[in-house]
């Protein structure tokens, strides 16, 4: 059944962060977010160093219901109001998922709307796509705590891997390197904060697989290992974290930058004009040096660039409930015993053919 315009509840707890929102698509590709909330878990996991699978699980228990009637209430809406319910089934911490996936099946039963399963990378996927109308097909470079891949996207649900990291996600690098540093948790806005008082060529840092041009692979877990033998050659202060906080950031915006300029090459060389477009998504895309460096390399290649405003970036339900939406235009919806999955790879076809891919990298932030 195809429907011309959808108000969709989105529900989100693959991770750490708790969320719910409505928004309401039109057709052709127009999004109203007509409420949004996200309760982080910083302070629950922040003793820790990291998420604690089970912490977390409990947190968005106890959260969860509160956000959705909150959301409602925000928008003025009543259930009948709803075209359907979407929620992340995966992949990410399991415990977790189960708790959004569960709560958005009962939602649907109870009121008899369709219900789509949403794959939480392919929010992240979609997400530039909530405040702008973005076209199929596009390049894009994915870059979250759990994945770090470049995507060809040539429709809804079509998708195929041009590179990957063979390691870390560039996020759990980042991740490490604060925690290392003593910065805390989350790590990616710590370490961008130390970064901005520091000299990006105070330490020299390797840019792993860049001299390989017959790949678009990444490895990130050399540098890592370089910051840490970084932090341990001289006195730590405050200077000398922000020097190698700005020296790593500079290290994974080049080696980015110089994969996506190749990306787009051979997107260019592969299709017509209408696939000049970048787009990148995932928590990482909220960096500024990050963000602007991957700009550059769009304007040099001829490329238009997308990137979603910064609270589309991280982890968010708005992005689950635009997958849904698109889904339910397209007349998809799933069952109800559609089950919880821990790994769920976009793009089954080249998880399936490398091994090195593995079968979808970890959950959200590994
Ligand atoms: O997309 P996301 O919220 O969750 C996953 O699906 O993984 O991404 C979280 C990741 C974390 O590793 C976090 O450190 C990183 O994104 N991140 C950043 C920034 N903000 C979040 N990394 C670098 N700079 C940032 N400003
Ligand atoms: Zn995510």
């Amino acid at each position: 059944m195809m429907q011309d315009t959808v108000t969709i509840l989105g529900i989100e707890t693959s991770c750490d962060e708790t969320a719910a929102a409505l928004i309401r698509r039109s057709a052709n590709g127009e999004c109203t977010v007509l409420a949004e909330q996200v309760a982080s878990q910083i302070a629950e996991h922040s003793e820790f160093g990291g998420v604690v699978p089970e912490i977390a699980a409990r947190a968005h228990v106890e959260k969860v219901d509160l956000l959705i009637r909150r959301v409602m209430a925000d928008a003025g809406l009543v259930w009948s109001d709803l075209d359907g319910v979407a929620a992340t089934a995966g992949p990410g911490l399991i415990g977790g998922v189960m708790v959004g996936l569960m709560t958005g099946k009962a939602i649907a039963a109870a009121h008899d709307l369709p219900f789509i399963a949403a794959n939480h990378l392919e929010g992240h996927a979609l997400s530039p796509r909530l405040s702008e109308v973005v076209g199929f097909p596009y390049l894009l470079l994915l870059v979250s705590g759990g994945h770090c891949q470049f995507l060809r996207v040539d429709g809804l649900g079509q998708y195929s891997r041009l590179g990957s990291t063979i390691d870390d996600a560039v996020g759990e690098a980042f991740d490490k390197t604060a925690k290392l540093l003593g910065l805390g948790f989350p790590g990616g806005p710590a370490v961008e904060r130390a970064a901005a008082k520091g000299d990006s060529k105070a330490v020299t840092l390797p840019r792993p697989l860049m001299n390989r041009p017959d790949t678009l692979d990444m490895s990130f877990a050399g540098l890592k290992t370089a910051v840490l033998r970084a932090a341990q050659a001289e006195p730590l202060t405050d200077q000398r974290v922000s020097d190698i906080c700005a020296s790593f950031q500079m290290a994974v915006a080049d080696i980015l930058s110089q994969r996506a300029s190749r990306a787009m090459a051979m997107m260019a060389e592969q299709g017509a004009d209408q696939s000049r477009r970048f787009v990148v998504a995932g928590g990482v895309a909220a960096n500024q040096t990050i963000r602007s460096c991957l700009e550059e390399a769009a304007k040099a290649a001829g490329f238009q660039f997308n990137v979603p405003p910064m609270k589309w970036c991280t982890d968010n339900a708005a992005m689950i409930a635009l997958a849904g939406a698109e889904r339910l235009t397209a007349g998809m919806s799933d069952v109800l015993d559609t089950p919880a999955r821990a790994r769920w790879p976009l793009d089954h076809s080249s998880a399936n053919a490398s091994p090195v891919y593995g079968s979808g990298k970890k959950g959200a932030k590994a």
